[in-house]
């Protein structure tokens, strides 16, 4: 990979400037890692969502460090080119900026993540400034927070009103202040990710938000149909529903008919070394 393909916070921001849309996908593994750099997009998160997409969790609020650092890592193994942004789980910056820089640092450093992203409106601005001081590049996200929905049960669309919207451009400008290199909107009306994007320097990254964002993310196993559901707002590219499934009862029935292994699929001895074999089993 040559230095000039690397994704960097500058060229998201040049991207913004030029009006270039952001691409930013979840991957959580190796193979889809390779995929998602074949693919070109722009941005790799190692989401949260793992614990809800990939390990079976109900909500993200389970998710550790060390989940995130372990497949942190085989993404960074799959993909040079994409930025790689590695979220903090669910308390995992909240406890002291010690806490924060310390967790942060691991996902930097063992896991080769190049930026961490958190969940937090102004109140997080002091553990981002602390990070950002320290050279840690921060992916900011607010609107609807899924570690704080999960246990407040709020999974409402975030700034129906103008002083909730408000209070999200708010946000957004005290992370942008602190040092945040680009935030995620998620499920804000149209209107508040618009009002936002023109409001601050960072590129915006919704999901749920409407088209006015410089950048648009969504998870992985929404985009390619691996589920039989999705939220509304995540469009579905493609069925691997119905292919895998579709691949693994005729796997299953081909086992089962004994036509796989087939004759193509086999390797045999050598010519006449079948024949010993009988004879010295005697
Ligand atoms: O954890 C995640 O996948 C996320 C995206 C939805 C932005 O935070």
């Amino acid at each position: 990979m040559k230095p000039t393909d690397k994704v960097t916070p500058q060229k998201l921001w040049n991207m913004k400037t030029a009006g270039d849309k952001i691409t930013m996908i979840t991957a959580y593994d190796y193979p889809t890692a390779k995929l998602t750099e074949k693919a070109g997009i722009d941005i790799i998160l190692v989401g949260d969502s793992l614990g809800t997409v990939v390990l079976g969790h109900d909500t993200p609020v389970p998710v550790t460090v060390d989940d995130i650092l372990h497949h942190t890592k085989a993404v960074a193994r799959g993909a040079n080119a994409p930025m790689l942004v590695a979220d903090m789980p669910f308390m995992s910056y909240h406890i002291s900026r010690e806490q924060a820089l310390t967790n942060a640092a691991r996902l930097i450093q063992e896991g080769g993540a190049d930026a961490i992203k958190l969940e937090g409106g102004s109140e997080a601005a002091p553990t981002v400034k602390a990070l950002a001081d320290a050279g840690i590049p921060v992916m900011a996200h607010i609107g609807l927070m899924p570690q704080r929905a999960s246990i407040g049960g709020n999974f409402k669309v975030q700034g129906r009103d103008a002083d909730t919207a408000a209070a999200i451009l708010e946000d957004a400008a005290a992370l942008g202040d602190a040092g945040a290199f680009s935030v995620v909107l998620e499920f804000v009306t149209a209107e508040a990710a618009e009002a936002i994007t023109n409001s601050v320097e960072m590129p915006t990254i919704g999901i749920g938000s409407g088209p006015h964002c410089d950048g648009q993310v969504l998870v992985l196993h929404d985009l390619l149909g691996v589920y039989d559901e999705a939220p509304p707002f995540a469009h579905q590219y493609a069925d691997l529903n119905t292919v895998i499934t579709k691949a693994l009862t005729e796997y299953r029935d081909d086992v089962r008919s004994a036509k796989y292994p087939g004759e193509k699929h086999t390797v045999h001895m050598k010519p006449g070394e079948a024949e010993k074999l009988k004879k010295k089993k005697g």
